[in-house]
């Protein structure tokens, strides 16, 4: 059974053709950051039109890599919220057509989805598990029990993590996106020169809380001579990573608190992260250290499907397809869209 997935959300265009038994058998993506670049930011008028120029070749291309005919395929599967409507619409309406041509099923599917579905790809566990989706835009404690059923236990209070790393690399002059170049400028810095604020560190709950780090930064930074040095730069972002690796840690204890009241009786220590800021080696190894010191197993998928990606649309169209799911005419897009209103998909459906 391969999939085709799409996924044009945001500034990535991505097409992979995937099967039940966890093969990818192409995944493409071309990032539009050289295009958003001058502008500091993702332009989502750019973004569509890129995305609209790239999608035919690069859907082109990933049939031909994996020796994939329309024929051998069971659907299509794109992005249909939430993100940047104009992307979305090219991205939904380019698999519509494919299907409509193809005589094809359309699965139309939430990003979020794709994202939280993801360690079911990567190392195959069951249901259920906690995890952990954190990228741009999202950044929520998750209780994954089936397939459209996600209970939030607890989201961000303000910024997300990936937008917090985000605007703290801006604040220290780093390139964007922030994420990858704070974590690169922090493995030379001292976490303990400069004393940020942990958010939130010994609150109930496992809501999250950024702009209150994210201003102590900035204020930190302008006490400094300017421009800063390089070694405070390293510093300053090594403090960052620390305080949100701390704040994560907190988190964690008391999300998996909250589900060991219900789940734990039976069993289930499965914590998966999941997101673009998941490609984040220090923030993995504070919660791998959280893990260890409560007998929980963690699970991280690889670098390539942390990010936005198709694997895991074409991933989430394989679940849900095999729940009997697949078959929508019209694509609505959604630009938001949260976890807490998807469709279960019920046994009988297959
Ligand atoms: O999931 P994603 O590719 O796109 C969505 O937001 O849906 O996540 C992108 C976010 C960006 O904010 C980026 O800065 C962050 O993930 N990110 C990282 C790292 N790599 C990407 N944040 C921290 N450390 C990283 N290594
Ligand atoms: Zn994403």
């Amino acid at each position: 059974m391969r999939v085709l997935g799409i996924e044009t959300s945001c500034d990535e265009t991505a097409v992979a053709i995937v099967d039940q038994s966890r093969v990818i058998h192409s995944q493409l993506l071309r990032s539009q950051w050289a295009e958003h670049r001058a502008y500091g930011g993702v332009v989502p008028e750019l973004a569509a039109r890129a995305h609209l120029q790239i999608l035919p070749d690069l859907a082109r291309a990933a049939m031909q890599q994996a020796q994939t005919r329309p024929e051998d395929l069971a659907a299509i599967a794109v992005t249909a919220g939430p993100g940047l409507i104009g992307g979305l619409l090219v991205g939904a309406t380019y698999g519509q057509m494919l299907a409509l041509a193809w005589d094809k099923p359309l699965l139309a599917l939430n990003h979020l989805e794709g994202h939280a579905l993801t360690p079911r790809f990567s190392d195959g566990i069951e249901f259920p598990y906690l995890l952990l989706l954190v990228s741009g835009g999202h950044s929520q404690f998750l209780w994954i029990e089936a397939v459209g059923k996600y209970r939030l236990l607890g989201g961000t209070l303000d910024d997300a993590v990936g937008e917090a790393f985000d605007k703290a690399a801006k604040i220290l002059g780093l390139p964007q996106p922030g994420g990858p170049s704070l974590e690169n400028a922090a493995r030379a810095g001292d976490p303990l020169r400069f004393a940020l604020p942990v958010p939130l560190l010994g609150r109930a709950g496992c809501e999250m809380s950024l702009s209150g780090l994210k201003t102590a930064l900035r204020q930190t930074a302008l006490r400094l001579p300017q421009p800063l040095s390089p070694q405070d730069i390293a510093d300053l972002a090594a403090a960052f990573q620390s305080a949100v690796g701390r704040m994560l840690q907190d988190r964690l204890h008391n999300a998996i608190a909250m589900v060991d009241a219900t789940a734990g009786r039976v069993g289930i220590k499965q914590f998966a992260i999941a997101g673009g800021v998941a490609a984040n080696q220090y923030l993995r190894g504070a919660l791998a250290d959280t893990c260890a010191q409560l007998g929980w197993r963690l699970l991280v998928p690889p670098q390539s499907l942390c990010g936005d990606n198709a694997v895991m649309m074409a991933w989430a169209g394989i679940e849900r397809l095999r729940l009997g799911q697949g078959g929508e005419q019209i694509v609505t897009t959604r630009p938001r869209w949260p976890l807490s209103e998807m469709t279960v998909p019920t046994e009988s459906e297959g």
